[in-house]
């Protein structure tokens, strides 16, 4: 029983000190080489379809005639920082529709054979620093929960 609780309590000390320094981490993101690259493959790579100003595509909650989705912003008032940063990198790597699976249908590619994964994360990196603190710590804590929900 008391090692039971032992354990419990080491869990949940684990998980407070990831919520913790997951914030701080995120304050620390902005090596300027790295967004500035990450700029640089954002304008080539994702502009086309998730805009230039990460604004996202016109009317993009409305389903496309295709009945697909259209390319949400990046910017704070999409729905990018609600998702953790493995999230993040696989639903670029893979594209949407693989990590949806179940058949979904999605215009997202994968960017796998294009981008290495350094370059999938100066993008995401970029993408990160434009959101406002109070989104920036809020994801931090979406990253922290998630990593400490794995095995
Ligand atoms: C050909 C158009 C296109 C390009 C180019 C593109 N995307 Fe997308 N992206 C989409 C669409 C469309 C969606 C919405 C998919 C859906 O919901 O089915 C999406 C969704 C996403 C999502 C999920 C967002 C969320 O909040 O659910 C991420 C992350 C993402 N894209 C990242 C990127 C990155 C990073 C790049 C550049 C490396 C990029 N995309 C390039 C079309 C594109």
């Amino acid at each position: 029983m008391a090692l039971e609780m032992d354990t419990e309590m080491k869990h949940l000390l684990s998980l407070l000190l990831l919520l913790v320094t997951g914030a701080a981490a995120q304050a620390q993101t902005a090596d300027p080489a790295l967004l500035a690259q990450g700029q640089g493959l954002y304008a080539t790579n994702c502009a086309a379809c998730h805009g230039a100003n990460l604004q996202g595509q016109p009317d993009w909650k409305r389903r496309l005639a295709t009945g697909r989705m259209p390319a949400p912003p990046h910017d704070v008032t999409g729905h990018t920082w609600h998702h953790s940063d493995r999230d993040l990198f696989n639903l670029t790597k893979l594209g949407v529709a693989v990590v949806m699976g179940d058949g979904y249908e999605s215009d997202m590619p994968a960017f796998g054979g294009k981008l290495s994964d350094n370059e999938i994360n100066a993008v995401l990196a970029y993408i990160k620093s434009t959101w406002p603190a109070r989104a920036q710590e809020a994801q931090a804590k979406i990253t922290a929960a998630d990593a400490a929900a794995q095995p």
